[in-house]
Parts: structure tokens; C-alpha cells; sequence
């Protein structure tokens, strides 16, 4: 894998071994290369140069602080979902007029907080919403900038658990119903309109989806605009997707071009909000082989890693690539990859050849630097795995392992049981 490449047999990601991570940390851990980020952060950088843009991180791929300070220190901004998110951006230095707020259902105490920030931008999901942020505002002496997000009615062409454009999808105001909520919007006290916000869904692989969707929201900009609204930014949701099986997945120069062509001329400034394009390839999970179970039909290769892990490949049936850290070895054998936790769906990979293997042999899951740590467990009184984030020839824990002690205290027994 380009950022995890095999030197000497040996994997490596910028000038650290794997391996000798493995030796410090114990699997199974996840590592990142900052470099990785940096070079994938540049990448949509240099693509939107020539446009009046501004990245914001979508948080909800990777919300570790280090992660975090490595984007702010690059100038990104924040896309978040929550009060957390919103606190973890603002501890890792992204200010708070490059933090977009998105998400279904706000609460009050989230707007409240929110608000007193003095964010750049709440993309808003429903009248409701709208009228409880016009609300609070009002409260607080202070006005809200809004973008709804549109529902365009799209096909996203994605797994259907990450497809949100859809009618029937629980996300933003459906697009005939838009001209309508902005003016609303407008006639609301606290309130600033502001942009339209459009987000179709996440892995996505082709470009007429977005092209699609851009389309419908250019028209609906020049609309809002002759209906006496003053739309300054457009915001076009999470980026592109990534390479997990093979997939062509265009390039961010192309993707570009398709906002310039379908946005361009309307004089907004464009806020984007990529998670996995930007950590995606740049991490993995680094696990441990427990046992080689000869199976009647199948050989298991069980590892110290399961599904509260890394629950992609559970829930979406996701595809990873599965590699051995030390690929000396090169014979292959077909293994059903899976994990200690106590469901079948715990299961990385069926069938899947890797270089043949044994207890104690590292093996490293891979593009899992996006949408990994982040939706991790303690299903099964698991603790959670470390991160580690290397940099050229140095290597930090960037999360640490909690102990049992910390899992154990989370909870109180009430007196009456004691
Ligand atoms: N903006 C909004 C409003 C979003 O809902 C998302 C992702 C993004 C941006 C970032 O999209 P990206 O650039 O990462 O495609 N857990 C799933 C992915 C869920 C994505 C949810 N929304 C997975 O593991 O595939």
C-alpha cells in the first residue's frame, strides 16, 4: 500500500518498522502516518486553488487531538456532528469560524453552545431545527448563520447504510420544499441565510452522483437568489471516496473541475468536508494471529483484534486489505479472518488468501485510518486499542490503552446493592 510499503520484507510507514511499534505498543493497535494525512490534506489543497474554498475536516472519521492538531496545523477546518466534536476541534486549535455544524438532530444545549462559539455555519436539517436555533439566538442576543442542507433526490451509487440523498433518506429538507424553508428562514428573528448545504452520502467512486446533485443546487442558489436571499457559501458535503478493493476512484484535480464546472459561477465560497479521503489510507490496524484453527472446512486465522474494533467490516460487509507485516513468508493459503468476539459477524474476511501464517505473526489491517477507532467498543469488556501516530523516524501513542480498572469504574452499583 502507497503508504505502507514493504522494505526488506518488512513493513514499514515512513521510516518506522511496523514491527517495532509492535514490540513497544502490544497490538492490536492503530498507527497513522502524518505524513499521509498532511500529503492527502495538500492533495484537495492544491485541487481547489484556484476556488475560494475551505476545507473542514469531517471529525467523525478520526476525532483523535493529534490527528486534529496535525489538520489545524494545515489550516483545516471542522465539520462536526455534536457538542464532543465541536469541543475536540476547538482543543486542537481550529477556530471556531471554520466549524460547520451539521447533523439531524441537534439538541438545545448543543445550539446553545454552538452559538456562544460563534461558529461560521449551522447546516440546517429540518424546520424544527430551525426555528429552535432561531430560538436560542434570540435568547442569547445573537444571530445564527444557516445553510439548510437539501435533500436533492439523488442516487449516491454507494452502500446504502452511507447513502443520505435519497428521499426517503432521514437527511435535510427535501429540494421542492427548499425555496419554501428559506423563507422561513428569512422571516425568522436571529437568523442569518447564509448557504446551502448538500451532502449525498460518503465512499463515493464516480463523479456524475456529485455532478448530479451540484447541478440541482446551483439552480436552487440562483433561485434563492432572485427570491431576494443572499447565498454566499455553498457547501458540498463529505469527499470522495478511496481505493479499498481496486476501485478507480477519480482524482481530486477531477473532482475539482466537476465542483468549478456545476458551482463556479455563482460567486460562493465552496466549504468541503472530507473524512476519509483525508485519514483513510493513512492508517491501519496492526493485530496479532492467537491461534491457526484448522477448521472441517476452513481454516481460521484468529485475531487479537475483533469487530468492537474495527466494525466495518460487520456492518457494511466492507472490504479490507488484509497483509502480513513481515511478508517473507510468500506462500499463500486461504484463511477466513476473524476475531475473539462472540458472533460469527465478527469475521474481517472469508476465504481470503494471505501469506501463510502462524500464532504470534503480526498482520495489519489496512485503510483503516478513517471510520476505525472511531466507532470502537468495549463490547465484551474489550478494551479499547491504543493509536499511535508515526512521524518520518518517530513513532507516539497518541491514545492510550485504558486499564480494566478504568472500564470497571465507568459504572456505579448503587448503595442498595452494596
Ligand atoms: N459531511 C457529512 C454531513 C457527513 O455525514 C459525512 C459522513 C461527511 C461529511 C464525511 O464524508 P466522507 O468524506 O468521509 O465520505 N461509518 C461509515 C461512514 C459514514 C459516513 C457518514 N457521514 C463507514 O465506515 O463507511
Amino acid at each position: 500500500a502507497k503508504h505502507f510499503p514493504y522494505i526488506n520484507s518488512h513493513m514499514f510507514t515512513e521510516q518506522v518498522a511496523i514491527a517495532d511499534i509492535a514490540k513497544q505498543v502490544k497490538t492490536p493497535f492503530y498507527c497513522y502516518s502524518q505524513q499521509a494525512i498532511e500529503e492527502n490534506y495538500l492533495s484537495y489543497q492544491q485541487a481547489f486553488a484556484k476556488q475560494d474554498a475551505l476545507i473542514c475536516y469531517a471529525v467523525k472519521a478520526n476525532g483523535n487531538q493529534a490527528v486534529l492538531t496535525t489538520l489545524a496545523n494545515l489550516g483545516s477546518g471542522a465539520d462536526v456532528v455534536s457538542v464532543g466534536e465541536i469541543k475536540r476541534a476547538l482543543s486542537a486549535g481550529i477556530p471556531a469560524n471554520k466549524i460547520v455544524y451539521s447533523g439531524v438532530a441537534k439538541s438545545e444545549s448543543e445550539i446553545e453552545f454552538a452559538l456562544e462559539q460563534d461558529i461560521f455555519q449551522f447546516n440546517v436539517e429540518s424546520e424544527p431545527e430551525l426555528e429552535l436555533i432561531s430560538q436560542v439566538a434570540s435568547r442569547l442576543n445573537t444571530t445564527a448563520a444557516i445553510a439548510f442542507r437539501i435533500n436533492p433526490d439523488v442516487c449516491a451509487q454507494t452502500h446504502e447504510k452511507i447513502s443520505t440523498g435519497k428521499a426517503e433518506n432521514k437527511f435535510g429538507v427535501p429540494i421542492s420544499k427548499a425555496r419554501q424553508a428559506y423563507q422561513q428562514a428569512a422571516s425568522l428573528p436571529a437568523i442569518k441565510v447564509q448557504g446551502v448545504d448538500v451532502h449525498i452520502g460518503s465512499q463515493l467512486t464516480q463523479l456524475s452522483p456529485f455532478a448530479e446533485a451540484f447541478a440541482r443546487v446551483a439552480e436552487l442558489v440562483t433561485q434563492l437568489n432572485e427570491d431576494g436571499h443572499t447565498i454566499s457559501v455553498v457547501d458540498i458535503g463529505g469527499g470522495l471516496g478511496i481505493d479499498y478493493q481496486g476501485e478507480q476512484v477519480p482524482t481530486k484535480a477531477e473532482y475539482a473541475q466537476v465542483v468549478h464546472d456545476a458551482l463556479g459561477d455563482l460567486n460562493c465560497q465552496i466549504v468541503i468536508e472530507p473524512g476519509r479521503s483525508l485519514l483513510g489510507d493513512a492508517g491501519i490496524l496492526v493485530s496479532s494471529v492467537v491461534f491457526v484453527k484448522h477448521g472441517e472446512e476452513r481454516e481460521f486465522l484468529m485475531l487479537d483484534a475483533g469487530m468492537n474494533d474495527l466494525l466495518r467490516p460487520s456492518l457494511y460487509d466492507a472490504y479490507h486489505d488484509i497483509l502480513a507485516v513481515d511478508n517473507s513468508q510468500t506462500e499463500q493459503q486461504a484463511y477466513d479472518i476473524v476475531g475473539p468476539v462472540c458472533e460469527t459477524g465478527d469475521t474481517f474476511a472469508k476465504s481470503r488468501k494471505i501469506n501463510r501464517s502462524e500464532a504470534g505473526d503480526l498482520i495489519a489491517i489496512m485503510s483503516c485510518g478513517a471510520y476505525g477507532a472511531v466507532m470502537a467498543s468495549n463490547y465484551n469488556a474489550r478494551l479499547t486499542v491504543p493509536e499511535v501516530l508515526v512521524s518520518k523516524d518517530n513513532f507516539a501513542l497518541i491514545r492510550k490503552r485504558p486499564s480494566y480498572d478504568d472500564l470497571i469504574k465507568q459504572d456505579i452499583v448503587p448503595d442498595w446493592l452494596a
